[in-house]
């Protein structure tokens, strides 16, 4: 508690600092217009070697010809995702990357992007991100809320991890306490899969596997090189359960105080790195196997019907609860194959 305390007026204290330093724009003194430069600051909770990191960079490079400066502090440095999604709704922040599950505790709309395989393949989910209206729909409705979203990133396939216990059917997590992202819908997908879902902050994770005061969890391969969740779960089952998207937010207010260049800049900086970011992320994954595997992580396919069917009673309540919801399922699955 009082180390929080701590941590937040040091953060506070740090971002009133940066904004001071924020370059300003306009026309010099003789009435000639000045290149307008601004300058960003962006949080993630991963750390510089993750490939989020290599990408946000990219994108910050990108950004900086066209004279948009972007910051970036990475390792969760300004909080956990949900803190940072809160000082970028309130101006405090200018930018984060958050997963689209822990958006959802912000917006309602947020929860397709974590119903259990909404996406059939990569390509699939792919396809929906680039070119779904109904994804920019979502980017945008949370103007109210205090932010848009501006892009997407490749965050991967999620399973389920233990301490040793291999996962092959529901039957297997009966009584087992997972970790999951706090997001209504990934605690409903738990619980529908027969386990206990445990909400908690990715950065609590790793004590808490290592502790026992959950069984297991879900993300993906980075997790256990990275996070070095493989130090303490050795058995990762494919369950392949969902298709999670990184997200680029941007706080509404900063975003309408830019110029049409500066926002042109920044949104085809968030496409070119998100485009990049397929690679960098594929690679990831396949050095994230090969690492895990020599931590003593053993990797098994399964079958993943029984998880599928368990997981269909959510598609049904989803598309049920409104309109919208319905819309959107029924978008998302128009880009299948
Ligand atoms: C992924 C995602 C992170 C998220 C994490 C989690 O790594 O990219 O943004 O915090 O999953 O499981 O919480």
């Amino acid at each position: 508690m009082k180390f929080k305390k701590l941590f937040s007026v040091a953060t506070a204290g740090l971002l009133s600092v940066s904004l001071l330093s924020a370059c300003g724009s306009g026309s010099n003194a003789s009435g000639d217009s000045e290149a307008k430069s601004v300058s960003m600051r962006l949080a993630h909770n991963q750390s510089e070697e993750h490939p989020i990191h290599t990408s946000l960079t990219e994108f910050s490079k990108i950004a900086g010809e066209g004279a948009v400066e972007v910051e970036i502090f990475p390792n969760g440095q300004l909080g956990a995702e949900r803190d940072v999604i809160e000082l970028v709704q309130s101006g405090t922040l200018d930018m984060a990357k958050v997963s689209a599950s822990a958006l959802e505790a912000f917006n309602e709309n947020y929860s397709i992007f974590s119903l259990p395989y909404v996406f059939q393949s990569k390509e699939h989910y792919h396809n929906v991100m680039d070119n779904s209206e109904s994804v920019q729909e979502i980017f945008q409705s949370t103007k109210d809320d205090g932010f848009v979203a501006i892009g997407w990133y490749d965050g991967g396939q999620r399973s389920i991890y233990t301490a040793d216990k291999k996962v092959e059917s529901p039957a297997d997590l009966n009584g087992m306490k997972i970790r999951v992202q706090e997001s209504p819908t990934s605690i409903a997908m738990i619980e529908a899969m027969g386990g206990s879902p445990t909400p908690m902050a990715f950065g609590e994770v790793y004590t808490s596997l290592q502790q026992g005061v959950i069984d297991g969890a879900e993300s993906n391969e980075t997790a256990l090189t990275s996070n070095k969740h493989g130090e303490v779960s050795k058995a990762y089952s494919y369950t392949e359960h969902q298709y999670v998207p990184d997200v680029l937010i941007v706080s509404a207010d900063k975003w309408d105080g830019l110029s049409e260049e500066q926002q042109q800049a920044i949104t085809d900086a968030a496409e070119q790195s998100s485009e990049s970011h397929k690679e960098v992320w594929a690679n990831a994954i396949e050095e994230a196997i090969t690492a895990a595997e020599e931590m003593g992580v053993t990797f098994y396919t399964i079958d993943k019907a029984p998880f599928i069917d368990a997981s269909a009673p959510l598609h049904e309540e989803y598309q049920a609860k409104n309109e919208a919801n319905k819309k959107y399922f029924e978008d998302f699955q128009s880009y299948a194959n």
